[in-house]
């Protein structure tokens, strides 16, 4: 593999490292911000998701602004919006603020959702095209862990330290924006554009001068139709099938319940009675875990596969969630019992759910298409993520975590059924060759 191609989807997982940092960070916050500015369980819940409504936002504008301007500088546009959020919401001094604040960051990371695995896949070689947009979930990790392990170091720094915690995301913001001056558009984009030369050149750089003309061609064939494509040719016969695979894998890889962990660790440890640094010290561990099984992810995906991943995957996640369940149902709820469930669950949608819904959603579509079914499946998933934030601090206060986890638990086996019978193997083919086997 070229290092020129690893340097440039390093680059654009910085947007991946954003996105999970600026997910992740409210939940050491949550502590705090709930007496400071005096919120109930259910405000709490909406405080949560406010980024995600902004993040169903910027997936929207992205769609068409990425077609629009490419997607290097609507990358830079996100890392801008990062630095504004991280700012505004360290220094607000009312819900109001805070709220909006949040919102602009969750439109960066809409956009970076769907825009940086997008750049990856279209700069990619197929045989190393699953390892390089998994290159963005390690990212998403990678911010994550940063975010806990952050909001660990500045608990005691006193009665700002939600503000400190939120202000760290400054930097990473400021790197991205630098760094992306060094990569150059996807040539996919660029062929759209008729920018056909520009497109030649960075082929030359990403693939090799053998294999730059030929991928050229493949590339204009599957684009000779100019005119703009609308979002109503999603429901074409042969196009609806993906659609609606696309759409289902990103709802579940939200409902099957990751991001109850991600964003509400501290408050589960906290309910079953650890101290406010114990609890975060966890969530520590569960950034970790998480991180090193997306790199185990990394090893296997374009080897065993993405469905075969998902399908496993699934089926552990199940497990896990069902003994936590069980934990709770049984009242052995310590700090360590509950801990080991949570983290053998976080390894299995590390190595699973978490890198392969990117990955296929990159590839699912045809190139002339990749934007806008995209953005529905990416839509979905971030609409699934605000209905479980808001739903979950709700379930744990009515039915309590074991009929939670295990409501959890049974949406995994819907998962793993549905993957069984209808997510196709996308992993070795180019996007062309996929294009033509996925729409026979
Ligand atoms: C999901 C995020 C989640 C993260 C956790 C991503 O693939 O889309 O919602 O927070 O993985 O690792």
């Amino acid at each position: 593999m070229k290092t020129y191609v690893v340097l440039i989807s390093v680059v654009a997982a910085l947007g991946g490292l954003l996105f999970g940092f600026d997910t992740a960070v409210i939940s050491g916050t949550l502590n705090f911000i709930q007496p400071y500015f005096g919120l109930s369980e259910a405000a709490l819940g909406w405080v949560v998701s406010s980024l995600l409504f902004g993040c169903i936002a910027g997936v929207l504008i992205a769609g068409r602004i990425g077609d629009l301007f490419g997607r290097k500088k609507i990358l830079m546009l996100a890392a801008l919006l990062f630095l504004f959020s991280a700012v505004g919401s360290a220094l607000a001094n009312n819900l109001m603020v805070f709220i909006s604040a949040r919102v602009v960051g969750g439109i960066a990371v809409g956009i970076v959702s769907i825009l940086s695995p997008m750049y990856i896949a279209e700069v990619a070689p197929p045989k190393n095209r699953g390892v390089l947009v998994s290159l963005n979930q390690l990212a998403i990790v990678a911010g994550i862990l940063v975010a806990f392990y952050t909001n660990y170091l500045l608990v005691g720094v006193g009665e700002n330290n939600w503000r400190w915690m939120l202000i760290v995301m400054t930097l990473p913001a400021i790197l991205l924006f630098l760094c992306l001056f060094i990569v150059p558009e996807s040539p996919r984009w660029l062929v759209a554009k008729n920018r056909t030369d520009e497109a030649l050149g960075v082929l030359v750089k990403t693939s090799g001068k053998e294999k730059a003309l030929s991928e050229l061609t493949e590339i204009k064939k599957t684009l000779k139709n100019l005119v703009e494509p609308s979002f109503k040719e999603l429901l074409a016969p042969k196009i609806r099938p993906l659609l609606i695979i696309g759409v289902v894998l990103a709802i579940f890889q939200q409902i099957t319940g990751i991001n109850t962990i991600m964003y509400y660790a501290p408050k589960i440890f906290a309910d079953i009675g650890l101290a406010d640094e114990t609890a975060l010290f966890q969530t520590i561990f569960i950034g970790g875990t998480n991180l090193a099984f997306t790199i185990v992810a990394m090893y296997l995906i374009d080897w065993i596969g993405r469905r075969a991943l998902i399908i496993a995957g699934s089926a552990g996640m199940m497990l896990m969630l069902t003994g936590l369940s069980a934990l709770y149902f049984t009242g052995l709820t310590t700090g360590m019992a509950v801990l080991v469930f949570i983290l053998g669950y976080i390894a299995f949608f590390a190595a699973s759910l978490g890198p392969a819904l990117w990955v296929v959603a990159a590839e699912l579509f045809p190139n002339r298409l990749r934007n806008k079914g995209m953005s529905v499946a990416i839509v979905s998933l971030w609409v699934s993520a605000t209905i479980v934030a808001i739903v979950f601090p709700v379930m744990l206060e009515k039915l309590d975590g074991g009929s939670t986890f295990l409501i959890f638990a049974f949406i995994c086996l819907l998962n793993l059924l549905f993957a069984l019978k209808y997510v196709p193997e996308t992993k070795g083919k180019s996007l062309e060759e996929l294009e033509v086997e996925l729409t026979r």
